[in-house]
C-alpha cells in the first residue's frame, strides 16, 4: 500500500492549526480529514477507514487524552499521534499506559520530523496488514486441508458416497447464493456440507454398508450419526458452527425429523438448504443395489415433500435453478466437478527401472509426465515446470525425499505431494506428514489400481482446496 492509500484523521479545535497540518500532509503526497471536535471525529470513524489520528490534547468539552482512550478501545488498529502544547509528565504517562500513543510531538513541531514519524508508522502498518492477511490465509488453507481430510475420510469409510459431499457442497452453495445467505456464512455452510455424514465415521460399518432394508434398531443406530458428527465437530474451533447444520441435517420442516425433532425456523437456514442438496443428490446418485433416480423424478419428490420434509421456499429456489441450469450447470458452474484438462505428475527417484515402469502405468492415463532422477534435478525442473502432483523416493543420494517435499512445500504449496518408501519407517512418517505436508504415503512395491486411486484422489483434494480458496477470496 502506498501512503497516499491511507486516511489520516486530523483532530484540532483551532482552524490554523488544521490548514497548516492538512498543507503539510498534501505536500507530502498524504491524505487527510481535518475535524474540529471529538463528535466529529467519530462521525468520520464510523464511515471511512481511518490509519492514524493525530489529535490536540487541550481541547473544549473532550480533551484530545479522553478522546484518543476512546479511540483505542473501539479502534485499536489506529494509529494514534498527539500533540500538545506543553510536556506534563502525569499526561504523559496516561497517554502511555491508556492511550497507547505511537508518538507525542511538541507544537510548534518539526515539519521534517513529523512527517518521517508518519511514514515510518504507515509502512509499519502495511507490514503488520500483510503478515495478519498472510497468518489468516495460511489458517484457512490450513483448516480446508483437515476438513477436505475428513470428508475424503467419509468416502473411504462409505465408499458409495464417492463424490457426493462435494455435489452436495455444490449444490448448497448454489441454493444459499441464490437466497441470499451471507458471505460470512458461506464457508461454514461449505464446512457443513462436506462434513454432513462425518457421524458416520462412528457407525459399523456391517450397517453402512448394508445393502438391503435395516431393521428398526438399525435404523436407529444410522439416526445417530447426526449427533455423533456434531459431537465430533463441535469441539474442533472453525468447526463449530458447521457443527450445527451436521446435527441438523436430518430435520424436517414439519418437526418430524432427527435427532431433536425440531422444525421450520428453529432449523438453522444453512442445514435446511443442505438437506435439500442431500436428499436431491443421494436421489439422483446410483448406488450398488439401485439406480439413481432420473432427475425429473427426483425434482418432483422435492415438490411433493415441500412443506413436510422441506422448507417450501428453499424447494422452489433449488427447483427454479435446476430447471434454469441442470443439474450439470449447477456443478459445473461451481466448483464439484473434475476439471477435465491434462495434469501433471512429477516422479523422482534415483532408480531408473522405477521412473520407467511409473512412466509408462500413468502415461497411457494421458498424464503429462515428469521424471527427475534426484531432488536437485527436480527442484531446477520445477523452477520451469508445474506439476500438479509431486511422487518422491524417500531413500536418494543427497537431499532425501522429506527434505525435498518440504522444499516442495513452500516454492510450490498447490502441488500435492506424494512420498514413495521402500520399508515402513513410522518415525519418518510422521516426520514427513507433520513437516513436509505429505498427502499420501505409497509404500513400494505399490499395487497399482492404489497407485492409480491415489493420485486421482491427490488431484481431486488439491482442485478441490483450490476452487475452495478461489471460492473464499
Ligand atoms: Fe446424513
Amino acid at each position: 500500500m502506498d501512503p497516499s492509500d491511507h486516511t489520516i484523521l486530523i483532530l484540532d479545535d483551532e482552524e490554523l492549526i488544521r490548514e497548516s497540518l492538512d498543507r503539510l500532509l498534501r505536500n507530502n503526497d498524504l491524505h487527510a480529514i481535518t475535524v474540529e471536535s471529538a463528535e466529529d471525529a467519530f462521525n468520520v470513524l464510523r464511515r471511512v477507514p481511518v490509519s492514524m489520528i493525530i489529535s490536540d490534547h487541550r481541547m473544549p468539552i473532550m480533551s484530545g487524552l479522553d478522546f484518543m482512550i476512546k479511540v483505542r478501545e473501539k479502534y485499536p488498529d489506529i494509529i494514534r499521534i498527539m500533540l500538545t502544547a506543553f510536556s506534563e509528565q502525569s499526561l504523559m504517562q496516561r497517554a502511555i499506559n491508556e492511550g497507547e500513543i505511537y508518538r507525542f510531538f511538541d507544537k510548534p513541531w518539526n515539519d521534517n520530523e513529523l512527517i518521517t514519524v508518519i511514514n515510518k508508522a504507515l509502512k509499519q502498518k502495511d507490514i503488520e496488514i500483510e503478515r495478519n492477511r498472510q497468518l489468516y490465509v495460511q489458517l484457512q488453507q490450513s483448516n480446508i486441508e483437515t476438513v477436505m481430510a475428513l470428508a475424503e475420510a467419509i468416502e473411504l469409510k462409505d465408499t458409495y458416497t464417492k463424490g457426493h459431499c462435494t455435489r452436495v457442497r455444490d449444490f448448497a452453495i448454489e441454493l444459499a447464493r441464490s437466497v441470499g445467505v451471507p458471505n460470512e456464512q458461506l464457508l461454514h455452510l461449505i464446512y457443513g456440507a462436506l462434513l454432513h455424514d462425518c457421524g458416520k465415521i462412528g457407525i459399523d460399518e456391517t450397517i453402512l454398508g448394508k445393502p438391503g432394508k435395516l431393521t428398526t434398531k438399525q435404523i436407529e443406530v444410522m439416526k445417530h450419526h447426526t449427533v455423533l458428527g456434531y459431537e465430533l465437530t463441535n469441539s474442533v474451533k472453525h468447526l463449530k458452527t458447521a457443527s450445527i447444520f451436521i446435527r441438523q441435517h436430518h430435520e424436517r420442516w414439519d418437526g418430524k425429523g432427527y435427532p431433536d425433532g425440531i422444525g421450520q425456523n428453529q432449523i438453522h437456514i444453512c442445514s435446511r438448504i443442505i438437506t435439500i442438496a442431500d436428499t436431491f443428490d443421494a436421489m439422483t446418485s446410483d448406488r450398488p443395489y439401485r439406480d439413481g433416480l432420473e432427475i425429473s423424478k427426483a425434482r418432483e419428490i422435492l415438490i411433493q415433500n415441500k412443506g413436510s420434509q422441506f422448507d417450501p421456499m428453499l424447494v422452489d429456489k433449488f427447483v427454479y435453478l435446476l430447471d434454469k441450469r441442470g443439474i450439470n450447470g449447477l456443478l459445473n458452474r461451481n466448483i464439484g466437478q473434475r476439471n477435465q484438462n491434462k495434469h501433471t505428475l512429477m516422479f523422482v527417484d534415483d532408480d531408473k527401472r522405477i521412473l520407467k515402469s511409473l512412466t509408462r502405468l500413468f502415461q497411457s492415463d494421458g498424464y503429462n509426465i515428469l521424471t527427475a532422477s534426484s531432488a536437485d534435478q527436480a527442484l531446477k525442473m520445477l523452477k520451469y515446470e508445474h506439476a500438479d502432483v509431486v511422487v518422491s523416493d524417500q531413500n536418494m543420494p543427497g537431499m532425501k525425499g522429506v527434505e525435498f517435499l518440504k522444499i516442495v512445500k513452500t516454492k510450490c504449496p498447490a502441488t500435492a505431494r506424494i512420498i514413495l518408501s521402500g520399508y515402513a519407517d513410522l518415525d519418518k512418517a510422521m516426520a514427513a506428514i507433520n513437516d513436509a505436508g505429505i498427502y499420501k504415503f505409497i509404500m513400494k512395491p505399490w499395487k497399482d489400481h492404489e497407485f492409480h486411486a491415489t493420485i486421482q484422489n491427490a488431484i481431486d483434494w488439491k482442485q478441490m482446496s483450490q476452487n475452495m480458496n478461489t471460492l473464499l477470496h
